[in-house]
């Protein structure tokens, strides 16, 4: 069984496809799997936002096949870690968890670079390409970190 990891954001199209698409690249396939969800069903089915897809591209990752969905009661026995991007996915999220094991398993995912400073990963929705950028940047850093962390542990 791999150990899996779910990407959390609002809408599943910016952040969290990010997320997925990177950090699933730094880790090897037969051992880990990396999925992404988000707290909002407007994006169900969609693919990611051509600005994610563009920056992913820019740097050698394919997210263009994703598919987006909405996070889900059973994910929380489904998935053993599970990393949102942002302070208001963490309440929306942790509200879902029905046990303290289930919200156990919930992480605000810059903490893992910042430890408990609370920092959101910045929703590029509304903004300009540069947000993307700005939001690939944060990601592959704390990925590495994140990367790391699991291979020691599950290796
Ligand atoms: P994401 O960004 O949470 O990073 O995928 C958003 C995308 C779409 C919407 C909100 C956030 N929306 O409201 O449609």
């Amino acid at each position: 069984m791999p150990i899996k990891i779910l990407m959390v954001c609002l809408g599943n199209i910016c952040r969290s496809p990010l997320a997925e698409g990177i950090l699933a690249s730094k880790l090897p396939e037969d051992k880990f799997l990396v999925d992404s969800a988000g707290t909002g069903s407007w994006h169900v089915g969609h693919c990611p936002d051509k600005r994610s897809i563009e920056v992913a591209k820019k740097y050698g990752i394919n997210i263009g096949a994703q598919k987006g969905r909405q996070i889900k009661v059973s994910d929380f026995d489904e998935f053993d870690y599970i990393y949102v991007m942002d302070n208001s996915n963490f309440r929306d999220v942790v509200h879902l968890a029905k046990t303290p094991e289930h919200k156990s398993k919930v992480r605000l995912i810059l903490n893992d670079l910042f430890p408990d400073e609370n920092v959101d990963v910045p929703d590029p929705y509304y903004g300009s390409a540069n947000g993307f950028e700005n939001v690939y940047q944060m990601l592959d850093e704390v990925t590495d970190l994140i990367a790391d962390q699991l291979l020691k542990k599950h290796s």
